[in-house]
């Protein structure tokens, strides 16, 4: 379903479209903390990705609730933002090289994430007020409190250490192995 096509009438649908549209998206962003984990060696940030996995598995029971308060079967719909942003993450985890320049690009990515959720929250909470469902603007609150609360612990990682400790990080010249590998690769030479 595409935003303005005809199945959007009203305001409840487009109100129950972003709430779709939430669900798969929490759902993708379940899926791929794991894999943040697993990539970030700077302890706290390891921990903060961990303890985020585990409120975001709060945050769609809370959308399951939403979901059961309107009398609707949970549901998904394509968001194809979150898969740009998460697309994106993916591919720069994969193409940084130094593991601490690494944490400082997974804390970035990271955040393009929260404030993504940020703004998607803020338009359900007002939409739920708007058409009197405030037990809904209750739950979208709470999840809205905890992406805000996790943009700023980012922001702390990233200011307090590891920022700082990427920018000192140099790139080490290439061997002259690396640079006659580099160079047949180039031109389309096996090398051994
Ligand atoms: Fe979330
Ligand atoms: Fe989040």
């Amino acid at each position: 379903m595409g935003w303005f096509s005809p199945d959007i009438a009203t305001m409840d649908d487009l109100f129950v479209h972003a709430l779709q549209d939430m669900y798969y998206a929490e759902r993708q962003i379940e899926k791929t903390l794991p894999d943040m984990v697993q990539k970030a060696s700077d302890r706290e940030l390891k921990k903060g990705f961990q303890a985020h996995l585990k409120q975001t598995k709060g945050q769609i029971k809370r959308l399951e609730k939403a979901f059961k308060k309107l009398k609707l079967e949970p549901s998904g719909t394509d968001c194809p933002a979150i898969d740009g942003i998460l697309n994106e993450a993916n591919e720069i985890a994969a193409d940084v090289s130094d593991k601490v320049v690494l944490n400082a690009a997974l804390i970035g990515a990271a955040q393009t994430v929260e404030h993504y959720e940020i703004t998607r929250y803020g338009t359900l909470v007002a939409w739920a007020k708007a058409l009197g469902y405030a037990d809904l603007a209750r739950l979208f609150g709470a999840n809205l409190r905890e992406e805000k609360a996790t943009d700023k612990k980012l922001t702390g990682i990233a200011r307090r250490k590891v920022n700082r400790k990427a920018v000192t990080r140099k790139s080490k010249p290439m061997s002259r192995r690396e640079q006659e590998a580099m160079l047949a690769a180039s031109m389309g030479v096996p090398t051994v």
